[in-house]
């Protein structure tokens, strides 16, 4: 049944001492899987921004509690917590962002595909009941694994009539967020200035950084090269490994999408200079491929431009690693639509 608490105190103004003016009555997000690992601190994060005026936090476990502590902070969001099947169409009703990291998480040993026979169906039950009840919002999908999850999602909204192909995601910031880190440690840079594009998918192989076209511009040794985009490659798993059957990043991960979810609604609200690496279904960067994560504009309806240029100009070594991803990065897609298609 659904849990509704509100505050009586009056909220601060929204977007006091952000450059960013909201619109009347801010935004409303909904987060599906609010209880969980990634859920919990994503949505404390979320409430935090002085964007967001509605918090709408669904889970099938735990979330009155959840809604019960994040609804004292005061901040401007009001939080409103639904569980049960039942409560998904009030959660949804309304949202401009929606975002789905419900889903199990990698223990050791695991890939992120070996999580697809539980994961696809909890994808296939919340973004069609998106499709039903918020058909016209943006969708951020991080539930792993997310080369195929977000095809999944593609196929299901198609199938209800209401894909718009601008306003699906699949979030890989946190692998932006982590190349970022880890070039920035590597070459003494300023954290806050370091910006690398990482482009492909969401799974090994298929995360491809573009080290030659980081910010500021920075050069790497072959070995660095080679060394750096294992890291990022590899950078789930060592998370995973030292949490050592705890599950997978959490608090990383939480960052990440709100980084994420505040650049959205930064491009919902008209700031014109908003791009962020999402996984999204394009093919303007690589014509043989209907997804794959590149630097891309976000406006009001969601993706404006697929910045493709980007992958002009690559190094050999990232020339070849494109090449290489396709297959595996290919093969996760169609697993993905064969599902949703076989879907009655
Ligand atoms: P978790 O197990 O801690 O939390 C998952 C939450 O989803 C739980 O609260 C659970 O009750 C909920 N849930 C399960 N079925 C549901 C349903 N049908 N409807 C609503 N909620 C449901 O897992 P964690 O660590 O939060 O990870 C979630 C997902 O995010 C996993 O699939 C993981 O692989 C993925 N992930 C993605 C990353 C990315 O970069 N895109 C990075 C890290 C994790």
């Amino acid at each position: 049944q659904a849990v509704k608490l509100r505050s009586r105190r009056p909220w601060p103004r929204a977007g006091a001492g952000s450059r960013i003016v909201a619109r009347a009555g801010g935004y409303k997000v909904a987060i599906l899987g609010a209880a969980g690992g990634i859920g919990q601190p994503l949505s404390l994060l979320i409430k935090m921004s002085p964007l967001v005026s509605a918090l709408h936090l669904y889970d099938i476990v735990d979330v009155e509690g959840v809604t019960a502590d994040l609804g004292h902070c005061n901040t401007p969001a009001k939080v409103v917590g639904f569980t049960g099947q039942e409560d998904l169409a009030g959660c949804l009703a309304g949202a401009d962002v929606v975002v789905i990291p419900a889903g199990v998480p990698r223990k050791p040993g695991m890939t992120r595909d070996d999580l697809f026979s539980i994961n696809a169906g909890i994808v296939k039950e919340l973004v069609e009941a998106v499709a039903d009840h918020a058909p016209g919002s943006l969708i951020h999908i991080i539930s792993n694994p997310v080369n195929s999850t977000v095809p999944i999602a593609a196929e299901l909204l198609k199938q209800k009539g209401v894909y718009d192909p601008r306003k699906l995601f699949g979030v890989t910031t946190l692998d932006v967020v982590r190349a970022n880190t880890f070039v920035a440690e590597k070459k003494n840079l300023p954290l806050a200035d370091v910006d690398v594009p990482v482009v492909g998918g969401h799974a090994g192989a298929t995360i491809l950084p573009l080290l030659s076209k980081a910010r500021p511009k920075t050069s790497f040794t072959d070995e660095e090269v080679e060394e750096l985009t294992a890291r990022i490659q590899n950078a789930g798993t060592e998370v995973v490994e030292a949490k050592a059957g705890g599950g997978s990043a959490t608090l990383s991960m939480a960052y990440a999408a709100a980084r994420f979810i505040e650049a959205s609604l930064r491009g919902l609200d008209g700031d014109g200079d908003v791009y962020e690496c999402s996984y999204v279904p394009s093919q303007a960067a690589v014509p043989e491929l209907p997804f794959f994560a590149s630097r891309v504009k976000l406006g009001r309806d969601g993706v404006e431009e697929v910045v493709a240029a980007e992958l002009r100009g690559l190094t050999h070594f990232e020339a070849r690693a494109l090449e290489a991803l396709k297959p595996q990065l290919k093969a996760s897609i169609d697993k993905g639509v064969a599902y949703a298609q076989q879907q009655p």
